[in-house]
C-alpha cells in the first residue's frame, strides 16, 4: 500500500521535519518537542470548548476535535501536533457502550470477564463495523493537516493490554488484577480479547495514518504492571499485530532518485510507549518500532545503553518538575537532554501525559530551551 500524494509525508510538507528526522534516527537541526496530553486541561482554550461538549462527543467531532489539536501548536510553538481523540474511540465507534469520566477516566458499562462476554464481543462490535464509522476520524485528521503546514500530526492508538485493563475491570484500576488473573487462568478467552481489541485498533490507526498522520504512537500505557515474562508470552504479540496495518502502508519516497526507479519506500514511523516500564525496554523494542518513549524513572542514557543505542529515544521530563523553580526546571531539562545526546536521536517530551494543573507558560518555555531559544 502506498500513501497518497496528497499525504504530508509525500508532497515535501513533513518528510524532512524535524520529529520525522529524528524518529529516523538522525539529528536533526534542533531536538524535536512535543508533549503527551499536550490538548487538554492545562489550556484555558480547551476548557473552553469542552464546556457544552461531552469527551467523547469533542472527539467525534470533527472541527471541534481538530480545533482543539491544533490549540497547543499555536500556543506553545511545538514540533508536532498530536491527534486528540482517546483509547476508547475505536470501541466506542464499533458500538461498545463505554463513558470517558470526568476525573476517572473510561467506564464499560458491561465488563468483559467471561468466554461469552468476548465471543459477543466480537460478534456485535467487529472491525467491519468500526471501519463504517471512521468517517469523523478521517474528516478531523484532513481537516487538522491542512492547518498544520509542516509540523507533523501524530496518531496513535492504544494497545491491546492497556484496553483490555479497563474492559475486564469496567473502569480504572490501580493494578489491573483481573485483567491479568484473567491471562492467566483462561488463556484462550485472553487470546480472543487480545485478537479483537488488536484488530480494532489496527484499523484506527490505519485510518489516522491514511488521512495525514505522520508518525504514530503506540501507548502500551500500563504494560508497565506486567512481568517482562508475562509481556513476552502474553501481550507483546497483540502490540505487534496492532502496528501491521501501518507497517504496510509504505510511503514512496523518490527524493534521492532523481526520478530513476530507485525509488525508497519507507514507513510511517512508529513510537511505542509505556509508563513505569523501565523493566520491560527490551520488550517493548522487539514489538518492531522505530523509537521508544521512556518515562522518567529510567535515564534516558541508560535506556540506550540497554538498547544497544540502536533505537531514537522520546521523553522523559519528570512532569513532578513543571511546578518547580523555573531555575530546577531549567537544570532538569538540561539534564535530560545532555543524556539523550547518548540515543541516536532524542525527541524531547514528559515521561508521561501534561498534568491538568500543569502551567501552560512552563510548557512553552521548555519548548524554547529545547530549540536553543
Ligand atoms: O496527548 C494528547 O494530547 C492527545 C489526546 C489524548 C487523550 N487521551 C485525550 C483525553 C491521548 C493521547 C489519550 C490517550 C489515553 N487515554 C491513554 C493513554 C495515554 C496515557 O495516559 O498513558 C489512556 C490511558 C486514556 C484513558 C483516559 N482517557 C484517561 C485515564 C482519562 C483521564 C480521566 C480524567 O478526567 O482524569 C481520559 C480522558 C481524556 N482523554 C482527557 C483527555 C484530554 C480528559 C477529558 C476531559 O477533558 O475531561
Amino acid at each position: 500500500n502506498i500513501l497518497s500524494g496528497s499525504h504530508p509525508l509525500m508532497d515535501g510538507r513533513t518528510n524532512n521535519a524535524p520529529l520525522i528526522r529524528a524518529l529516523r534516527g538522525e539529528r536533526p537541526e534542533r531536538t524535536p518537542v512535543w508533549f503527551m496530553r499536550q490538548a487538554g486541561r492545562s489550556l484555558p482554550e480547551y476548557r473552553a470548548l469542552r464546556a457544552e461538549n461531552g469527551m467523547l462527543e469533542a472527539c467525534l467531532d470533527p472541527a471541534l476535535a481538530s480545533e482543539i489539536t491544533l490549540q497547543p501548536v499555536r500556543r506553545h510553538g511545538v514540533d508536532a501536533a498530536v491527534f486528540f481523540s482517546d483509547i476508547v474511540v475505536p470501541f466506542r465507534l464499533a458500538g461498545v457502550d463505554v463513558e470517558l469520566v470526568s476525573g476517572r477516566g473510561p467506564v464499560f458499562t458491561e465488563p468483559v470477564r467471561t468466554s461469552d462476554d468476548v465471543t459477543r464481543l466480537r460478534a456485535e462490535h467487529g472491525a467491519d463495523r468500526l471501519r463504517e464509522a471512521l468517517d469523523p476520524v478521517r474528516e478531523a485528521v484532513r481537516l487538522t493537516t491542512a492547518e498544520l503546514g509542516g509540523t507533523p500530526l501524530i496518531g496513535f492508538t492504544g494497545a491491546p493490554f492497556t484496553l483490555a485493563a479497563y474492559l475486564v475491570e469496567g473502569g480504572p484500576s490501580r493494578d489491573h488484577l483481573r485483567a491479568r488473573t484473567l491471562m492467566h487462568s483462561d488463556p484462550d478467552t485472553w487470546r480472543a480479547l487480545l485478537e479483537w481489541a488488536a484488530e480494532l485498533c489496527g484499523v484506527f490507526l490505519e485510518a489516522q495514518a491514511e488521512a495525514g498522520a505522520s508518525a504514530v504512537q503506540l501507548f502500551d500505557s500500563w504494560a508497565g504492571s506486567l512481568s517482562a515474562a508475562d509481556y513476552r508470552d502474553h501481550v507483546a504479540w497483540a502490540s505487534r499485530r496492532t502496528l501491521e496495518p501501518v507497517r504496510r502502508l509504505g510511503v514512496r519516497d523518490d527524493r534521492e532518485g532523481d526520478g530513476e526507479a530507485s525509488a525508497r519506500i519507507r514507513s510511517v514511523p512508529v513510537i511505542h510507549f509505556a509508563v513505569g516500564s523501565g523493566h520491560l525496554l527490551e520488550e517493548l523494542a522487539q514489538v518492531g518500532v522505530d523509537a521508544l518513549g521512556v518515562d522518567w524513572r529510567t535515564p534516558l542514557d541508560d535506556a540506550s545503553r540497554r538498547l544497544g543505542h540502536l533505537f531514537p529515544l522520546q521523553g522523559n521530563l519528570d512532569p513532578a518538575f513543571l511546578g518547580a523553580p523555573p531555575r530546577v526546571l531549567e537544570d532538569h531539562v538540561a539534564d535530560v537532554l545532555r543524556r539523550g545526546e547518548q540515543a541516536p536521536a532524542h525527541v524531547l517530551n514528559l515521561g508521561h501525559g501534561v498534568p491538568p494543573t500543569a502551567d501552560p507558560d512552563v510548557l512553552s518555555r521548555i519548548v524554547e530551551l529545547a530549540h536553543g531559544d
